[in-house]
């Protein structure tokens, strides 16, 4: 992976205002709670959720990499004829209330939108709201236009959001069959002790037995679970890689999903070890932290303060 923007950017002086990205539930909660929900009850979503998520989404922190693009609550009704025709392929049934935002296409801005999107679904799931992210099954350049992405930007995906229908289409069920969306890779498949050779037990984890847990369980492009952590050897290191899927890219060119993986599986890193008090931050050195098996790219490292 070719990756020069980002070599070398050191520590990344983002400050995250402690009081920013909060939730009512705790985290372990949330991320057992969320799933891809693609039946929705026809509503546009109401306040108080709408006026909740539209807070959190004006506080939100930049990406571990420092960009914000849009990010905007939208009605299906608003965009309906001419060029705003928003749609999600007929995967999506009854939503009206979408989340869309812009990022600059670059290996920055979609880690950056991963991270900040899957924060907002993170506080939707907490106040008790569907999701699904899309990234492959949306009019790309509509919901472009309806966010008002600048010239240069896209939307790599978007979010239904609103309430669950009673019931699963047959669509929804056979999605999540074949994207085998109950099952996670195991701990010695994902995380791995200083380098690739020694596979981590779910026991070993240490202090970031949690993190790693809650990266386990993101959501991720038809499940393909790309994210790798090693662990470095002092206990206050994780490295994250991106092991990408074979041919996987190739299927939908204008974005690059495993990267937006790679923001969710940071943001769910970084809750983790928020909500266990302890500070830390994203950064990027200039060497790879260990030898990458094949298909495999450095993205950045986690470090605890203390
Ligand atoms: C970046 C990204 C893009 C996705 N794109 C689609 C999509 O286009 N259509 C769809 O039905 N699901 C999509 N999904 C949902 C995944 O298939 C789903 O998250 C995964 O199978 C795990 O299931 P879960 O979300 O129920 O835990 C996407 C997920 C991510 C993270």
């Amino acid at each position: 992976m070719d990756t020069p923007s980002l070599r070398a950017l050191g520590r990344y002086p983002r400050p995250v205002d402690p009081g920013t990205m909060k939730f009512t539930s705790p985290l372990d909660e949330i991320v057992a709670l969320r799933n891809s929900c693609r039946s929705y009850d026809g509503l546009p979503l109401g306040d108080p959720e709408r006026g909740e998520l539209m807070d959190f989404i004006a506080a939100l922190p930049a990406g571990p990499f420092g960009s914000a693009g849009r990010l905007e609550i939208l009605d299906l009704d608003e965009f309906k004829s001419g060029a705003h025709k928003l749609g999600t392929y007929g995967v999506i049934r009854g939503a009206v209330t979408f989340i869309a935002g812009s990022a600059v296409p670059d290996e920055k801005g979609f880690v950056d939108f991963g991270f900040r999107l899957e924060a907002v679904i993170l506080r939707a799931t907490d106040l008790g709201l569907g999701t699904c992210w899309l990234g492959g099954t949306l009019t790309r350049d509509a919901f472009a236009a309806a966010v008002g992405a600048p010239e240069g930007e896209i939307v790599p995906a978007i979010t239904p959001v609103g309430r669950y229908a009673g019931k699963r289409t047959i669509a929804d069920r056979l999605i999540r069959w074949s994207a085998g969306s109950r099952n996670r890779k195991p701990w010695q498949e994902l995380f791995f002790d200083r380098d690739f050779s020694r596979p981590l037990a779910p026991e070993s984890g240490g202090a970031f037995s949690f993190a790693l847990e809650t990266v386990r369980r993101a959501p991720s492009a038809s499940n393909k679970q790309p994210w790798r952590i090693v662990l470095g050897a002092g206990g206050r290191e994780a490295h994250l890689l991106l092991q990408r899927s074979r041919g996987y890219n190739k299927l939908i060119r204008a974005a690059d999903l495993q990267l937006v993986d790679m923001g969710i599986a940071m943001c769910h890193f970084e809750l983790a070890m928020r909500e266990q008090g302890v500070a830390g931050a994203w950064s990027r050195t200039g060497t790879d932290p260990c030898p990458l098996p094949e298909r495999t790219g450095y993205i950045a490292s986690w470090r605890s303060d203390a």
